[in-house]
């Protein structure tokens, strides 16, 4: 038999799969992972009791109204529960996005430097991704501005960005949310937002005006990235419209009980945000300091530079033979530069010892 008339729809098969961060090593006993973002010290310690607890009513389905997290979201972040969307990771609140508003002969318009998930999601529901330029390695808010069309249905900005780790202003978010054409939708993804102190994700810009959702996620600082959870915040118009498509069970039960928790420990998120920004701090002097600088970061990594593409594989591999798997850039155009997560005081210094001794000329 042949499946030669069962074709996926158009543009489906021209998506290039999202590659995760690798989680193995080529040589080294002990692997370390800092390619994908995640909290070198796990969630709260009341996340995970609540994740056990939920094995215990496992053949129950989950709450479909995300309720109970919904209003500590609500509580904790000072907005209206109402307004939130639950999802399985922001990928899925991303992905709701496309499929809700952009289709066949729509533009999703997102920053060079954007998370891979924007035009992966654009493609899969059938609209055109569209890059802006980005301006040394930060978002362009003119640029962005100058590539809508009326075909521009939604607009993705992370702020702070990844991979790039960079900011732009409360005011040029402004700026942009204010110069969209009355069709675009803007999306500013805060995955990162809780390592930015006093930093909300830009919910008040959220509240003020119809054109904005912010999306958040417990699998950064909240160290939820296996329970996969994340959420929206977005006008009551948009949040009716992604409900329609959520199916009603998309968050498990354990995942719920999870966030509920490790949204509740504010000290533990706030200890996970102080000891990132000590580590990053020192991070960034080492590798400057050994002739890998690298663009000021608000998130949880920082993105080294080396001298050529072919210096950044050959660190790559070798800080692989050293157990140490770090992020390769060349999959979002930015050969000469690898990706680094923030890990614990232990995974800094061996990342630094690797690199310096890379630097002089050890190889792979
Ligand atoms: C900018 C950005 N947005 C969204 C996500 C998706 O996160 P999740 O689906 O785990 O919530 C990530 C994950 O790496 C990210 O870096």
């Amino acid at each position: 038999m042949s499946h030669k008339s069962i074709i996926p729809q158009p543009g489906i098969l021209n998506i290039s799969p999202y590659v995760a961060g690798k989680s193995a090593a080529t040589g080294g006993n002990r692997v370390t992972k800092l390619s994908a973002n995640e909290n070198p010290h796990g969630p709260s310690p009341l996340a995970k009791a609540a994740y056990i607890e939920a094995a215990g009513s496992l053949e129950v389905y989950p709450n479909s109204s995300h309720a109970p997290l919904r209003a500590a979201l609500a509580e904790v972040h000072g907005v209206e529960a109402e307004r939130i969307i639950c999802g399985a990771g922001s990928d899925e609140i991303i992905s709701f996005l496309c499929n809700t508003y952009a289709g066949p002969g729509d533009e999703v318009l997102y920053s060079q430097y954007g998370f891979a998930m924007y035009p992966i999601s654009a493609m899969a529901a059938g609209a055109t991704p569209v890059q802006a330029t980005e301006t040394n390695l930060h978002t362009d808010v003119d640029a962005l501005l100058a590539a809508c069309t009326p075909r521009t249905k939604l607009v993705f900005v992370a702020n702070p960005n990844n991979p790039t780790g960079t900011m732009v202003s409360e005011a040029e978010i402004q700026r942009l949310a204010e110069g969209l054409p009355p069709q675009a939708l803007l999306v500013l993804d805060g995955a990162y937002a809780e390592f930015v102190e006093g930093f909300n994700g830009h919910a008040a810009l959220v509240e003020a005006r119809d054109n904005v959702i912010m999306t958040r996620t417990f699998s950064k600082i909240f160290g939820l990235g296996g329970a996969r959870i994340g959420w929206g915040y977005g006008p009551a118009h948009v949040i009716d419209a992604l409900n329609r498509v959520r199916g009603p069970f998309n968050v498990s039960a354990a995942a719920l009980a999870a966030a509920e928790a490790a949204v509740q420990d504010v000290d533990y998120t706030e200890h996970c945000r102080a000891e990132n920004e000590k580590w990053r701090g020192w991070l960034r002097e080492a590798l400057a300091s050994l002739g890998l600088p690298s663009v000021q970061s608000f998130t949880n990594f920082i993105m080294p530079q080396f001298e050529s593409a072919d210096a950044a594989t050959a660190a790559d591999a070798y800080l692989q033979t050293r157990g140490l798997v770090v992020r390769a850039l060349s999959g979002y155009g930015l050969p000469t530069h690898l990706r680094i997560t923030i890990g614990d005081e232990i995974a800094c210094r061996a990342v630094t010892s690797a690199l310096s001794d890379f630097m002089k000329g050890a190889r792979a």
